[in-house]
């Protein structure tokens, strides 16, 4: 299947592909400076947004990724109209022709279940198929039925399907106060777009901060929504009776920057990037400078990395300002080839750390015990054939692969273009040598492969 992005569509179809992996020449040395894209989970959840708004949405920086591929898809099935030229996408909700989207398109990709609170929240009713589990854990949406509820929804679950209606007649969500037992990022982001058109105000307590929350809440509040309070963990959304029109720029991928710092860091190289937000980056920055990296901010929404003799660090991964979940594998890959013991204690997702088994191929010495991982540093990985087993594991293992000595071979791309705006040309303009290519070729020299790329 081609999806509906007619600039730079993306083939869809996996079974008539050749299966590819990433080839990736080890021991690279980076050099100069790579541009950030749009974060995915803002871009993500502000498409879910647009629901809410009967007039034209026009969405700049854009990554380009097949998530958000799978998103337009979603929304097309709800009726939507969608137009993409470059990095700006424009979305008309005037007309929802369905309050249901198909389970094969929502099972794709988890953050479609948010067009949940928006579809509510406009049509006073919505049919949600639960996305189900995925790599990394179960993933329930238990919070954002509770808060739906809350708020006066009567929702029930049937064969697979959130069946949610507003009861009465004025088809309008109630203000209600929220204490969301954990701060999920998701359920904060259904609760907070379904308050905007709600009659009366809704308090989020205990609500997420990430800067994705905060990027939904801006671009809630440029199309007329009434809310306070988002990065901090009360929200007060007043809601309105209808929104206008808007032309909003997505923040840059925080997890994208992070993940290039860590390039940065492992193959000892001095790199820059921009856009950023060096704020959104605390956490990581903090244990990056406590390896022994330096980071500077010479210039603004900029970030230079200078490489230092690496540190081992304890790391647990926590909601924001915590360190980020998104941010673990790509860490450990960095931890993997630090002097000394470190441990990463992963606290939000149950089942994050299955790509341990992978660095082991790759000769890292880390023991598994329970949600934690025992890392003894080693002074050299060797590159292997090893397979991504979720999106940042795929990224860590790439990171990985540009340090190691000799060849890795990475399979499982899927995940990788989920989530990472055209990282292999990125990397290849810092100078990495790596070229994806049919699992025949992998037997081939460098030099050949970018030779036959070429012709
Ligand atoms: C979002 C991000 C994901 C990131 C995660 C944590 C998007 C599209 N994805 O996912 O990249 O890793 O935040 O920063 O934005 N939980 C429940 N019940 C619920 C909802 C969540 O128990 O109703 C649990 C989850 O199982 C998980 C934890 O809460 O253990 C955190 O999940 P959540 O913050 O909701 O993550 P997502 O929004 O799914």
């Amino acid at each position: 299947m081609v999806c509906f992005l007619e600039d730079r569509a993306i083939n869809l179809s996996t079974e008539t592909q050749p299966p590819s992996v990433l080839k990736i020449w080890g021991e690279t040395q980076l050099n100069g400076q790579v541009t950030i894209s749009g974060a995915k989970n803002s871009a993500l959840a502000i498409m879910a947004g647009t629901l809410l708004c009967a007039d034209e949405c026009r969405l700049r920086n854009i990554p380009s990724l097949v998530d958000i591929n799978h998103m337009g898809d979603v929304l097309n099935s709800l009726g939507l109209k969608l137009n993409r030229n470059g990095d700006t996408l424009e979305i008309n909700a005037q007309e929802i022709t369905t309050s249901k989207p198909p389970y094969e398109l929502v099972s794709r990709l988890r953050a479609s279940f948010f067009v949940i609170g928006p579809l509510l929240a406009r049509l006073g009713v919505a049919r949600v198929p639960l996305p189900g589990g995925c790599a990394i854990g179960a993933r329930p949406v238990d919070l954002h039925v509770r808060g739906l509820e809350a708020m006066g929804a009567k929702v029930r679950i049937e064969h697979g399907i959130v069946y949610a209606d507003i009861p009465g007649s004025n088809n309008r969500l109630q203000g209600a106060e929220i204490y969301l037992d954990y701060p999920s990022v998701g359920a904060t982001e259904t609760i907070l777009m379904a308050a905007t058109l709600a009659e009366g105000e809704t308090r989020i307590e205990n609500a997420a901060r990430e800067p994705e929350v905060v990027d939904l809440a801006n671009f809630c509040i440029a199309m007329g929504a009434k809310i306070q309070g988002a990065g901090t963990n009360t929200i007060t959304i007043s809601g309105v009776k209808s929104l206008h029109s808007v032309d909003y720029p997505i923040i840059p991928d925080r997890i994208e920057a992070g993940t290039f710092l860590v390039a940065g860091a492992i193959t000892h190289s001095e790199i820059s990037l921009s856009p950023v937000v060096p704020e959104h980056l605390t956490p990581v920055i903090a244990k990056l400078r406590a390896m022994g990296v330096k980071i500077i901010a010479d210039a603004p929404n900029c970030l230079s990395l200078i490489p230092g003799t690496l540190h081992g660090t304890d790391i647990e991964t926590l909601p924001y300002p915590g360190f980020p979940t998104d941010m673990q594998a790509q860490l450990m890959a960095l931890l993997a080839l630090s002097e000394g013991d470190s441990v990463i204690t992963e606290t939000v997702f149950e089942n994050r750390l299955r790509h341990v088994a992978e660095f082991k191929r790759m000769g890292a010495d880390i023991r598994l015990k329970g949600q934690q991982a025992i890392i003894r540093g080693v002074s050299m990985l060797t590159g292997a054939p090893v397979v991504a087993t979720d999106l940042r594991a795929s990224a860590a293992l790439v990171v990985a692969g540009l340090a190691a000595k000799g060849i890795t071979t990475i399979q499982g791309l899927h995940h990788l273009d989920r989530g990472y705006d055209n990282l292999e040309d990125k990397l290849r303009g810092l100078g990495a040598k790596l070229q994806r290519v049919s699992i025949e070729e992998t037997d081939l020299p460098a030099e050949e492969l970018i030779e036959a790329e070429k012709r």
